[in-house]
């Protein structure tokens, strides 16, 4: 870790008020944390952006395992990508609906470019894809 650099911010008292609120419900003891968190979120964000960035993901899908050949189709996807699938969580929802989530660890493309297809795929209810980083810029 750097040293620490303390900062003034001049901020509109309302808005202040309001992130203090927003930050108390998120369970945050105090603003420099919170502010530290945002800026990290910011940075985690921008980077994923650039194609090559070394990133890990989750995707979450919903779906209907009766869709004809659903299952099949999304374990393809996933037997093609396996170099980039760390590992998958499969949870029976109810009779028809399966949730699953899927780590995903590569460059940012790659990772966007399998969640896409995976999310794309016809009779997936759901999908999201969350891209974090892998710690080591941060
Ligand atoms: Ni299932």
């Amino acid at each position: 870790m750097s040293a620490l650099s303390r900062i003034g911010v001049a901020i509109d008292s309302d808005l202040l008020e309001k992130f203090d609120a927003l930050i108390a419900r998120k369970g945050y003891t105090n603003r420099s944390e919170a502010f530290r968190d945002l800026i990290r979120d910011e940075l985690v964000e921008k980077a994923g952006e650039r194609p090559d960035a070394a990133v890990v993901g989750t995707v979450t899908l919903v779906y209907d395992h009766h869709v004809r050949m659903l299952s099949e189709k999304l374990t393809d996807i996933q037997h093609e990508a396996f170099h980039h699938v760390l590992s998958t969580l499969h949870v029976h929802l109810d009779h028809d609906h399966c949730l699953e989530v899927l780590v995903l660890r590569g460059k940012s493309a790659a990772v966007r470019r399998i969640a896409d297809m995976l999310i794309s795929t016809k009779g997936v209810k759901h999908g999201r894809l969350v891209i974090t980083s892998t710690g080591a810029e941060l």
